[in-house]
């Protein structure tokens, strides 16, 4: 039995009700954080990547999960893996750790593709000083301040290994401080923004232009990756990445996923850009943009909250 195939097992006999109560919020290094993400701490920091590995990166609910199945079917097109295998378990999460469930690193010291695809959600600086060392390529995705928000309120409702979500009213001046798992997404979009100055092999690309336009972000990414895929290999991985047939596929879904409380909400909720004009009103909207001005102030980075 693989790795992944002992995890899945594992996982199968869980359910969020069994699971243990959900982790404290801590600050680790200056970085809002729950011990999940930090327990495999000394091993993480030591990790070796390799100079093929492709790490995607991403605050998270930045649409981790779409680039992710995109990179996974750009390299290895649609084989037995990708209709038996969860994403989550093609490109693991290197940083987490939830026994007897998961270790991302333990999933990726025994991924059998190459290259591997490596999902993390550190701030820059937590990142694995051999990545930048063997000189990887990077995939950063960042999305608009006010949507990430919905989705990642919505998900810390439904995820029993993050904190109590609260009411979203409290969410808010949370998010806006940083107090949310992988800290303040200001410093996140920032920091990695500022990394792509000094490091070229970084890819920083946007959920709002992939939501508009797929296919030319797939042109993009396959320059980026070097790889030459034909106009018909590219749409197909356009079409098979689309929302819709991510909801209904079971690897792509996160149903096959212990931790999570679907009959609160989706992982695979509503994929658009603006709906957050569903949960702000006119006076937290106001108050969240005349923040996000003052600690927004890079304005060679810009964001769309609408397309
Ligand atoms: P919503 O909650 O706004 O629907 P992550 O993978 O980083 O956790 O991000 C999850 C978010 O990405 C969710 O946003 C999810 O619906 C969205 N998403 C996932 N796959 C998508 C796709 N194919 N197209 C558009 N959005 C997608």
């Amino acid at each position: 039995m693989s790795k992944a195939e002992e995890l899945a097992a594992v996982s199968m006999s869980f359910s969020p009700d069994k699971f243990p109560s959900r982790p404290e919020l801590f600050d680790f290094h200056g970085v809002s954080m729950t011990h999940y993400f930090t327990d495999n701490w000394e091993n993480i920091q030591n990790f070796q990547a390799r100079p093929d590995d492709i790490l995607i990166a991403t605050y998270p609910k930045a649409g981790t999960t779409w680039v992710s199945y995109i990179l996974d079917l750009l390299h290895f097109g649609q084989t037995e893996r990708q209709t038996s295998v969860p994403i989550y378990n093609r490109v693991p999460f290197l940083e987490i750790i939830v026994p007897p469930l998961y270790s991302g690193k333990d999933l990726v010291d025994n991924l059998p593709t190459s290259p591997r695809l490596i999902k993390t959600h550190y701030p820059v600086q937590f990142v694995p000083k051999s990545f930048w060392e063997q000189n990887c390529r990077v995939v950063y995705l960042a999305r608009n301040a006010k949507d990430n928000m919905v989705s990642y309120f919505h998900f810390d409702r439904m995820n029993m290994a993050q904190p109590e979500a609260g009411d979203w009213s409290s969410y808010i001046p949370r998010f806006i401080e940083g107090k949310l798992v992988f800290g303040s997404w200001y410093d996140h979009v920032n920091n990695w923004w500022k990394k792509k100055q000094t490091y070229p092999k970084l890819h920083y690309m946007f959920y709002e232009d992939l939501v508009q336009d797929t296919g030319q972000e797939i042109d993009k990414l396959c320059g980026f990756l070097g790889l030459s895929r034909s106009d018909e290999e590219k749409r197909r991985v356009t079409d098979g990445a689309h929302f819709d047939n991510m909801k209904k596929d079971d690897m792509a879904n996160y149903s096959t996923n212990a931790i999570m409380d679907f009959k609160i909400s989706p992982f695979m909720r509503k994929g658009k850009v603006g709906d957050w004009k569903n949960h702000f009103s006119v006076a937290q909207s106001e108050m969240f943009d005349e923040d996000y001005k003052k600690k927004m102030t890079d304005v060679t980075l810009q964001f769309r909250t609408e397309i």
